[in-house]
Protein backbone atom coordinates (compact mmCIF):
# COMPACT_ATOMS: atom_id res chain seq x y z
CA UNK A 1 0.00 0.00 0.00
CA UNK A 2 1.45 3.46 -0.58
CA UNK A 3 1.79 6.02 2.24
CA UNK A 4 2.96 9.66 2.47
CA UNK A 5 6.12 11.23 3.80
CA UNK A 6 5.91 15.01 4.58
CA UNK A 7 8.53 17.06 5.98
CA UNK A 8 7.11 19.14 8.45
CA UNK A 9 7.90 22.80 9.48
CA UNK A 10 7.89 24.30 6.03
CA UNK A 11 5.38 27.27 5.36
CA UNK A 12 2.85 26.53 2.75
CA UNK A 13 2.77 29.78 -0.12
CA UNK A 14 1.46 29.39 -3.63
CA UNK A 15 -2.00 28.85 -5.54
CA UNK A 16 -4.15 26.02 -6.00
CA UNK A 17 -7.14 25.37 -7.94
CA UNK A 18 -10.21 23.37 -6.12
CA UNK A 19 -11.68 20.59 -7.70
CA UNK A 20 -15.57 19.62 -8.08
CA UNK A 21 -17.38 18.35 -5.35
CA UNK A 22 -16.30 14.85 -4.18
CA UNK A 23 -20.47 15.02 -2.45
CA UNK A 24 -22.29 16.58 -4.88
CA UNK A 25 -20.30 14.55 -7.87
CA UNK A 26 -22.14 11.23 -6.42
CA UNK A 27 -25.48 12.14 -5.94
CA UNK A 28 -25.77 14.20 -9.52
CA UNK A 29 -23.79 10.88 -11.21
CA UNK A 30 -26.45 8.89 -9.74
CA UNK A 31 -29.22 11.30 -10.70
CA UNK A 32 -28.65 10.45 -14.92
CA UNK A 33 -30.24 7.01 -13.60
CA UNK A 34 -32.88 9.09 -13.70
CA UNK A 35 -33.80 9.53 -17.33
CA UNK A 36 -32.75 7.62 -20.57
CA UNK A 37 -30.41 9.85 -23.04
CA UNK A 38 -26.73 11.66 -22.71
CA UNK A 39 -26.26 13.29 -19.38
CA UNK A 40 -23.15 16.02 -19.67
CA UNK A 41 -21.48 16.86 -15.78
CA UNK A 42 -18.55 19.05 -15.54
CA UNK A 43 -16.07 19.43 -13.25
CA UNK A 44 -16.51 16.16 -11.92
CA UNK A 45 -13.48 15.07 -9.83
CA UNK A 46 -11.24 12.32 -10.55
CA UNK A 47 -11.58 9.85 -7.19
CA UNK A 48 -11.49 6.82 -6.07
CA UNK A 49 -15.19 7.48 -5.01
CA UNK A 50 -16.42 9.12 -8.09
CA UNK A 51 -14.60 6.12 -10.04
CA UNK A 52 -16.53 3.99 -7.72
CA UNK A 53 -19.79 5.52 -8.60
CA UNK A 54 -19.42 5.34 -11.92
CA UNK A 55 -18.60 1.91 -12.17
CA UNK A 56 -21.93 1.14 -10.40
CA UNK A 57 -23.70 2.85 -13.41
CA UNK A 58 -21.48 0.81 -15.63
CA UNK A 59 -22.83 -2.30 -13.53
CA UNK A 60 -26.47 -0.98 -13.78
CA UNK A 61 -26.18 -1.11 -17.60
CA UNK A 62 -25.66 3.08 -18.03
CA UNK A 63 -21.85 3.97 -20.43
CA UNK A 64 -19.69 6.62 -19.44
CA UNK A 65 -16.89 8.63 -20.50
CA UNK A 66 -14.44 11.07 -19.04
CA UNK A 67 -13.18 13.98 -21.00
CA UNK A 68 -11.08 15.86 -18.23
CA UNK A 69 -13.62 17.33 -15.98
CA UNK A 70 -16.22 16.39 -18.10
CA UNK A 71 -17.84 13.18 -17.59
CA UNK A 72 -20.42 12.04 -19.79
CA UNK A 73 -22.70 9.44 -19.25
CA UNK A 74 -25.82 7.31 -21.71
CA UNK A 75 -28.08 5.81 -19.47
CA UNK A 76 -30.12 4.79 -22.33
CA UNK A 77 -30.50 1.32 -21.80
CA UNK A 78 -30.50 -0.10 -17.78
CA UNK A 79 -29.48 -3.83 -17.81
CA UNK A 80 -29.77 -4.05 -13.87
CA UNK A 81 -31.02 -3.00 -10.94
CA UNK A 82 -28.76 -4.22 -8.31
CA UNK A 83 -25.85 -2.88 -6.29
CA UNK A 84 -23.75 -5.81 -5.27
CA UNK A 85 -22.25 -5.51 -1.35
CA UNK A 86 -18.72 -6.01 -2.54
CA UNK A 87 -19.22 -2.60 -4.19
CA UNK A 88 -21.13 -1.11 -1.84
CA UNK A 89 -18.79 -2.24 1.37
CA UNK A 90 -16.40 0.23 -0.24
CA UNK A 91 -18.74 3.57 -0.68
CA UNK A 92 -22.38 3.62 1.67
CA UNK A 93 -22.62 6.55 -1.11
CA UNK A 94 -23.83 3.70 -3.55
CA UNK A 95 -27.26 3.94 -1.54
CA UNK A 96 -27.78 7.03 -4.06
CA UNK A 97 -28.93 4.80 -6.77
CA UNK A 98 -32.00 3.44 -4.39
CA UNK A 99 -34.08 6.46 -5.26
CA UNK A 100 -33.25 7.23 -9.40
CA UNK A 101 -33.85 3.33 -9.90
CA UNK A 102 -37.03 3.45 -8.43
CA UNK A 103 -38.18 6.47 -10.17
CA UNK A 104 -37.15 4.88 -13.45
CA UNK A 105 -37.77 1.08 -12.81
CA UNK A 106 -39.86 0.69 -9.95
CA UNK A 107 -37.38 -1.56 -8.34
CA UNK A 108 -34.08 -1.40 -6.36
CA UNK A 109 -32.06 -4.02 -4.85
CA UNK A 110 -29.21 -2.77 -3.03
CA UNK A 111 -26.85 -4.35 -0.53
CA UNK A 112 -27.29 -2.39 3.23
CA UNK A 113 -24.05 -0.63 3.29
CA UNK A 114 -22.65 -1.49 6.56
CA UNK A 115 -21.23 0.53 9.05
CA UNK A 116 -17.69 2.57 8.04
CA UNK A 117 -14.77 3.81 10.87
CA UNK A 118 -16.88 6.88 11.74
CA UNK A 119 -20.36 5.60 12.85
CA UNK A 120 -23.18 2.75 11.97
CA UNK A 121 -24.69 4.81 9.32
CA UNK A 122 -27.82 3.59 9.03
CA UNK A 123 -30.33 4.26 6.15
CA UNK A 124 -33.94 4.33 7.94
CA UNK A 125 -34.51 7.49 6.99
CA UNK A 126 -34.06 6.95 3.54
CA UNK A 127 -37.02 3.77 3.82
CA UNK A 128 -39.18 6.03 5.74
CA UNK A 129 -39.30 8.19 2.83
CA UNK A 130 -39.30 5.84 0.12
CA UNK A 131 -42.24 4.58 2.49
CA UNK A 132 -44.06 7.53 1.95
CA UNK A 133 -43.82 7.49 -1.57
CA UNK A 134 -45.57 3.99 -1.67
CA UNK A 135 -42.45 1.97 -2.12
CA UNK A 136 -42.57 -1.44 -0.28
CA UNK A 137 -39.43 -2.26 1.32
CA UNK A 138 -37.84 -5.40 2.56
CA UNK A 139 -33.79 -6.43 4.62
CA UNK A 140 -33.00 -10.10 3.69
CA UNK A 141 -30.01 -11.50 3.19
CA UNK A 142 -28.07 -8.17 4.01
CA UNK A 143 -29.80 -6.20 1.00
CA UNK A 144 -32.50 -3.86 1.00
CA UNK A 145 -35.53 -4.69 -1.78
CA UNK A 146 -37.36 -1.60 -2.82
CA UNK A 147 -40.74 -1.80 -5.17
CA UNK A 148 -43.55 -0.35 -6.39
CA UNK A 149 -46.35 -1.21 -8.53
CA UNK A 150 -46.68 1.64 -11.34
CA UNK A 151 -45.93 5.33 -10.31
CA UNK A 152 -45.11 6.51 -6.92
CA UNK A 153 -47.85 8.68 -5.09
CA UNK A 154 -46.19 11.83 -3.62
CA UNK A 155 -46.04 12.52 0.05
CA UNK A 156 -44.93 13.93 3.20
CA UNK A 157 -41.39 13.38 4.67
CA UNK A 158 -39.91 14.33 8.60
CA UNK A 159 -36.38 13.98 8.31
CA UNK A 160 -35.42 13.10 12.13
CA UNK A 161 -31.96 14.35 11.52
CA UNK A 162 -31.45 16.29 8.27
CA UNK A 163 -29.76 13.29 6.37
CA UNK A 164 -27.74 14.63 3.28
CA UNK A 165 -28.32 11.64 1.48
CA UNK A 166 -31.54 10.87 2.40
CA UNK A 167 -32.55 14.20 1.38
CA UNK A 168 -31.27 13.52 -2.13
CA UNK A 169 -32.43 9.65 -2.00
CA UNK A 170 -36.22 11.51 -1.27
CA UNK A 171 -35.41 13.98 -3.99
CA UNK A 172 -34.57 12.17 -6.91
CA UNK A 173 -37.70 9.17 -5.62
CA UNK A 174 -40.49 11.83 -5.70
CA UNK A 175 -38.96 13.64 -9.31
CA UNK A 176 -41.26 11.56 -10.95
CA UNK A 177 -44.22 10.90 -8.47
CA UNK A 178 -47.99 11.38 -9.24
CA UNK A 179 -48.49 14.90 -7.13
CA UNK A 180 -46.92 16.57 -4.78
CA UNK A 181 -44.07 15.71 -2.08
CA UNK A 182 -43.59 17.73 0.65
CA UNK A 183 -39.63 16.77 2.53
CA UNK A 184 -39.14 18.81 5.76
CA UNK A 185 -36.32 19.13 7.86
CA UNK A 186 -34.86 18.87 4.72
CA UNK A 187 -30.77 18.74 4.71
CA UNK A 188 -29.34 22.24 3.73
CA UNK A 189 -25.85 21.40 2.39
CA UNK A 190 -25.37 23.04 -0.99
CA UNK A 191 -24.58 19.41 -2.27
CA UNK A 192 -28.44 19.27 -2.10
CA UNK A 193 -28.75 22.86 -4.26
CA UNK A 194 -26.36 21.34 -6.65
CA UNK A 195 -29.01 18.48 -7.53
CA UNK A 196 -32.12 20.69 -7.20
CA UNK A 197 -30.46 22.36 -9.83
CA UNK A 198 -29.58 19.55 -12.20
CA UNK A 199 -32.78 17.84 -11.64
CA UNK A 200 -34.70 21.13 -12.44
CA UNK A 201 -32.73 21.04 -15.65
CA UNK A 202 -33.66 17.79 -16.34
CA UNK A 203 -37.51 18.87 -16.13
CA UNK A 204 -38.23 18.57 -12.41
CA UNK A 205 -40.60 20.98 -10.80
CA UNK A 206 -39.02 21.77 -7.05
CA UNK A 207 -39.20 24.94 -4.79
CA UNK A 208 -37.50 25.41 -1.60
CA UNK A 209 -34.00 25.18 -2.99
CA UNK A 210 -31.51 25.78 0.74
CA UNK A 211 -34.39 25.58 3.11
CA UNK A 212 -35.40 23.01 5.22
CA UNK A 213 -38.48 22.69 3.39
CA UNK A 214 -38.86 21.08 -0.21
CA UNK A 215 -42.05 20.43 -2.33
CA UNK A 216 -41.52 18.45 -5.66
CA UNK A 217 -44.23 18.46 -7.95
CA UNK A 218 -44.08 15.11 -9.81
CA UNK A 219 -43.53 15.27 -13.96
CA UNK A 220 -44.48 12.59 -16.19
CA UNK A 221 -40.98 12.18 -17.29
CA UNK A 222 -37.52 13.24 -16.99
CA UNK A 223 -34.51 13.91 -19.73
CA UNK A 224 -31.24 14.09 -19.64
CA UNK A 225 -29.62 17.56 -19.32
CA UNK A 226 -25.80 19.26 -18.85
CA UNK A 227 -24.97 19.71 -14.93
CA UNK A 228 -21.77 21.75 -13.75
CA UNK A 229 -20.68 20.36 -9.96
CA UNK A 230 -20.05 22.81 -7.56
CA UNK A 231 -16.36 23.28 -5.68
CA UNK A 232 -16.05 21.51 -3.09
CA UNK A 233 -16.57 23.27 0.27
CA UNK A 234 -14.69 20.16 2.37
CA UNK A 235 -11.59 20.75 0.50
CA UNK A 236 -11.62 24.43 0.15
CA UNK A 237 -11.47 24.15 4.16
CA UNK A 238 -8.99 21.39 4.58
CA UNK A 239 -6.44 23.21 2.67
CA UNK A 240 -7.55 27.00 4.53
CA UNK A 241 -6.62 24.74 7.59
CA UNK A 242 -3.52 23.35 6.44
CA UNK A 243 -1.93 26.82 5.83
CA UNK A 244 -3.59 28.02 9.51
CA UNK A 245 -1.34 24.99 11.04
CA UNK A 246 1.40 25.49 8.88
CA UNK A 247 1.97 29.03 8.44
CA UNK A 248 2.52 31.07 5.33
CA UNK A 249 -0.26 32.36 2.57
CA UNK A 250 -1.95 30.43 -0.23
CA UNK A 251 -4.53 31.34 -2.61
CA UNK A 252 -7.60 28.62 -3.74
CA UNK A 253 -9.23 29.17 -7.02
CA UNK A 254 -12.42 28.08 -8.40
CA UNK A 255 -13.87 27.51 -5.16
CA UNK A 256 -16.92 29.09 -3.31
CA UNK A 257 -15.93 31.27 -0.22
CA UNK A 258 -19.31 31.16 0.74
CA UNK A 259 -20.15 27.93 1.33
CA UNK A 260 -17.79 27.96 4.43
CA UNK A 261 -19.09 30.67 6.75
CA UNK A 262 -18.48 28.48 10.00
CA UNK A 263 -15.04 27.75 9.23
CA UNK A 264 -14.52 31.25 7.98
CA UNK A 265 -15.75 32.66 11.59
CA UNK A 266 -13.86 30.23 13.47
CA UNK A 267 -10.11 30.79 11.87
CA UNK A 268 -10.53 34.57 11.91
CA UNK A 269 -11.45 34.50 15.40
CA UNK A 270 -7.62 31.41 15.63
CA UNK A 271 -5.72 34.71 14.09
CA UNK A 272 -5.52 33.98 10.37
CA UNK A 273 -6.73 36.50 7.52
CA UNK A 274 -8.90 35.44 4.84
CA UNK A 275 -9.37 37.87 1.88
CA UNK A 276 -12.21 36.19 -0.53
CA UNK A 277 -13.79 36.73 -3.82
CA UNK A 278 -16.75 34.98 -5.17
CA UNK A 279 -14.48 32.34 -6.25
CA UNK A 280 -11.36 32.43 -4.61
CA UNK A 281 -10.16 32.77 -1.26
CA UNK A 282 -6.47 33.95 0.05
CA UNK A 283 -5.72 32.83 3.56
CA UNK A 284 -2.67 33.47 5.94
CA UNK A 285 -1.14 33.36 8.81
CA UNK A 286 0.19 36.68 10.64
CA UNK A 287 3.46 38.17 9.22
CA UNK A 288 5.87 38.85 11.97
CA UNK A 289 9.46 39.94 11.04
CA UNK A 290 8.48 39.50 7.25
CA UNK A 291 7.49 35.48 7.86
CA UNK A 292 3.78 34.03 8.37
CA UNK A 293 3.60 32.19 11.55
CA UNK A 294 1.46 30.16 12.81
CA UNK A 295 -0.12 30.97 16.34
CA UNK A 296 -3.63 29.82 16.51
CA UNK A 297 -5.24 30.47 19.32
CA UNK A 298 -7.94 27.62 20.93
CA UNK A 299 -11.43 28.27 20.20
CA UNK A 300 -14.39 25.89 20.79
CA UNK A 301 -16.47 24.15 18.11
CA UNK A 302 -19.47 22.12 17.59
CA UNK A 303 -20.33 20.26 14.21
CA UNK A 304 -23.71 20.88 13.13
CA UNK A 305 -25.70 20.65 9.75
CA UNK A 306 -25.26 22.92 7.25
CA UNK A 307 -24.71 26.43 7.98
CA UNK A 308 -23.06 24.78 11.34
CA UNK A 309 -19.49 23.78 11.37
CA UNK A 310 -19.24 21.23 8.90
CA UNK A 311 -18.45 17.43 10.91
CA UNK A 312 -15.91 16.64 7.34
CA UNK A 313 -13.31 19.28 9.20
CA UNK A 314 -13.84 18.40 12.80
CA UNK A 315 -10.86 15.84 12.14
CA UNK A 316 -8.94 18.47 10.55
CA UNK A 317 -9.81 21.31 12.53
CA UNK A 318 -8.57 19.62 15.36
CA UNK A 319 -5.14 19.29 14.15
CA UNK A 320 -5.03 23.05 14.21
CA UNK A 321 -6.46 23.19 17.87
CA UNK A 322 -3.26 20.91 19.01
CA UNK A 323 -0.94 23.56 18.33
CA UNK A 324 -3.26 26.43 20.29
CA UNK A 325 -2.52 28.45 23.10
CA UNK A 326 -5.29 27.29 25.51
CA UNK A 327 -7.92 24.41 25.39
CA UNK A 328 -10.27 23.57 22.87
CA UNK A 329 -12.99 21.89 23.13
CA UNK A 330 -14.57 19.79 19.56
CA UNK A 331 -18.03 18.38 20.18
CA UNK A 332 -19.42 16.14 17.55
CA UNK A 333 -23.02 15.60 17.08
CA UNK A 334 -23.35 14.45 13.88
CA UNK A 335 -21.79 10.81 14.19
CA UNK A 336 -20.98 8.68 16.87
CA UNK A 337 -17.49 7.43 16.13
CA UNK A 338 -15.90 9.91 14.28
CA UNK A 339 -12.42 10.71 16.83
CA UNK A 340 -10.44 7.67 14.98
CA UNK A 341 -7.99 10.78 14.36
CA UNK A 342 -7.62 11.04 18.21
CA UNK A 343 -4.94 8.45 18.35
CA UNK A 344 -2.82 8.62 15.97
CA UNK A 345 -2.51 12.55 16.52
CA UNK A 346 -1.63 11.31 20.53
CA UNK A 347 1.63 9.47 18.80
CA UNK A 348 2.69 13.14 17.53
CA UNK A 349 2.37 14.35 21.00
CA UNK A 350 -0.85 15.79 21.03
CA UNK A 351 -2.85 15.70 24.36
CA UNK A 352 -6.52 15.09 24.15
CA UNK A 353 -8.74 13.56 26.01
CA UNK A 354 -12.35 12.41 24.43
CA UNK A 355 -15.06 12.28 26.93
CA UNK A 356 -18.17 10.74 24.96
CA UNK A 357 -19.26 13.15 22.20
CA UNK A 358 -16.60 15.55 23.07
CA UNK A 359 -12.93 15.76 22.76
CA UNK A 360 -10.52 18.10 25.30
CA UNK A 361 -8.02 19.21 23.27
CA UNK A 362 -5.44 21.11 25.45
CA UNK A 363 -2.63 22.98 22.80
CA UNK A 364 0.87 22.22 22.83
CA UNK A 365 2.21 24.98 20.43
CA UNK A 366 3.51 24.16 17.11
CA UNK A 367 6.98 23.47 18.50
CA UNK A 368 6.34 20.19 20.38
CA UNK A 369 4.29 18.27 17.57
CA UNK A 370 6.73 15.44 16.04
CA UNK A 371 6.27 13.72 13.12
CA UNK A 372 5.73 9.93 13.01
CA UNK A 373 4.33 6.79 11.65
CA UNK A 374 1.07 7.21 11.34
CA UNK A 375 -2.14 5.16 10.24
CA UNK A 376 -5.10 6.76 8.71
CA UNK A 377 -8.54 5.22 9.33
CA UNK A 378 -10.98 7.56 6.85
CA UNK A 379 -10.69 9.84 4.61
CA UNK A 380 -10.95 13.18 7.09
CA UNK A 381 -9.16 11.32 9.72
CA UNK A 382 -5.92 11.29 6.80
CA UNK A 383 -6.35 14.65 6.27
CA UNK A 384 -6.21 15.99 10.04
CA UNK A 385 -2.83 13.37 9.90
CA UNK A 386 -1.49 15.18 6.81
CA UNK A 387 -2.16 18.72 8.19
CA UNK A 388 -0.60 17.33 11.45
CA UNK A 389 2.32 16.08 9.53
CA UNK A 390 2.83 19.39 7.42
CA UNK A 391 2.46 21.69 10.39
CA UNK A 392 5.08 18.96 12.95
CA UNK A 393 9.04 19.39 13.16
CA UNK A 394 10.21 15.79 11.38
CA UNK A 395 9.15 13.32 9.70
CA UNK A 396 5.29 12.00 9.23
CA UNK A 397 4.37 9.05 7.63
CA UNK A 398 1.02 8.16 7.17
CA UNK A 399 0.34 4.46 5.92
CA UNK A 400 -3.27 3.11 4.09
CA UNK A 401 -3.59 6.83 2.11
CA UNK A 402 -5.90 5.06 -0.14
CA UNK A 403 -8.57 6.08 2.37
CA UNK A 404 -6.88 10.11 1.47
CA UNK A 405 -7.64 9.26 -2.28
CA UNK A 406 -11.60 8.72 -1.78
CA UNK A 407 -12.20 12.33 -1.31
CA UNK A 408 -8.87 14.58 -1.99
CA UNK A 409 -7.93 15.29 -6.40
CA UNK A 410 -3.88 15.34 -6.48
CA UNK A 411 -3.46 16.39 -3.17
CA UNK A 412 -0.01 15.21 -3.44
CA UNK A 413 0.49 17.42 -6.73
CA UNK A 414 -1.52 20.48 -4.84
CA UNK A 415 0.68 20.57 -1.65
CA UNK A 416 4.11 20.26 -3.42
CA UNK A 417 2.84 23.27 -5.29
CA UNK A 418 2.46 24.95 -2.12
CA UNK A 419 6.02 24.20 -1.02
CA UNK A 420 5.01 21.01 1.00
CA UNK A 421 7.62 18.65 1.57
CA UNK A 422 5.48 15.19 0.68
CA UNK A 423 6.04 12.60 -1.74
CA UNK A 424 3.99 9.27 -2.10
CA UNK A 425 5.87 6.43 -1.68
CA UNK A 426 5.09 2.38 -1.86
CA UNK A 427 5.19 1.08 1.68
C1 LIG B 1 -23.25 12.85 3.96
O1 LIG B 1 -23.32 11.54 4.50
C2 LIG B 1 -21.83 13.00 3.44
N1 LIG B 1 -21.60 12.01 2.38
C3 LIG B 1 -20.84 12.81 4.58
O2 LIG B 1 -19.54 13.04 4.07
C4 LIG B 1 -21.15 13.86 5.65
O3 LIG B 1 -20.28 13.66 6.75
C5 LIG B 1 -22.60 13.73 6.11
O4 LIG B 1 -23.48 13.84 4.97
C6 LIG B 1 -23.00 14.80 7.12
O5 LIG B 1 -22.81 16.06 6.56
C7 LIG B 1 -22.10 12.23 1.14
O6 LIG B 1 -22.76 13.23 0.89
C8 LIG B 1 -21.81 11.20 0.11
P1 LIG B 1 -26.39 11.94 6.96
P2 LIG B 1 -24.76 10.92 4.90
O7 LIG B 1 -27.42 11.02 6.42
O8 LIG B 1 -25.80 11.44 4.01
C9 LIG B 1 -27.81 9.51 10.78
C10 LIG B 1 -17.27 12.61 3.77
O9 LIG B 1 -16.30 12.57 4.56
N2 LIG B 1 -28.71 8.80 9.85
O10 LIG B 1 -26.58 13.41 6.81
O11 LIG B 1 -24.59 9.46 5.04
C11 LIG B 1 -26.35 9.24 10.49
O12 LIG B 1 -25.94 8.04 11.13
C12 LIG B 1 -18.57 11.96 4.13
O13 LIG B 1 -17.22 13.16 2.63
C13 LIG B 1 -29.60 7.86 10.35
O14 LIG B 1 -29.65 7.59 11.55
O15 LIG B 1 -24.97 11.55 6.34
C14 LIG B 1 -25.68 10.46 11.04
O16 LIG B 1 -25.55 10.31 12.44
C15 LIG B 1 -18.52 11.28 5.51
N3 LIG B 1 -30.42 7.22 9.48
C16 LIG B 1 -26.69 11.58 10.77
O17 LIG B 1 -27.95 10.93 10.56
C17 LIG B 1 -30.41 7.49 8.13
O18 LIG B 1 -31.20 6.89 7.38
C18 LIG B 1 -26.38 12.41 9.54
O19 LIG B 1 -26.16 11.53 8.49
C19 LIG B 1 -29.48 8.43 7.64
C20 LIG B 1 -28.65 9.09 8.53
Amino acid sequence: MDQLIIEGGTPLYGTVAISGAKNAALPLIAATLLAPGLHTLHNVPDLRDTRTMLKLLEILGARWERQGKTVRINSDRLTGAEAPYDLVKTMRASVLVLGPLLARSGFARVSLPGGCAIGARPINFHLKGFEKLGVATRLEQGYVEAAVEGRMGGGTVYFDIPSVTGTENVLMASAMAQGETVIKNAAKEPEVGNLVDMLVAMGAEIEGKGTDRLVVHGVDRLHAAESTIIPDRIETGTYMIAAAAAGGRITLTDCTPAHLPALTEKLLFCGAAIETTDDSLTVSCPEIDGRNICHPCSVDITTLPYPGFPTDLQAQFMALMVLGNGTSIIHETIFENRFMHVAELKRMGANITIEGSRAVVRGIGRDKLSGAPVMATDLRASASLVIAGLAASGATTVSRIYHLERGYENMVEKMQALGAKVKKVRE
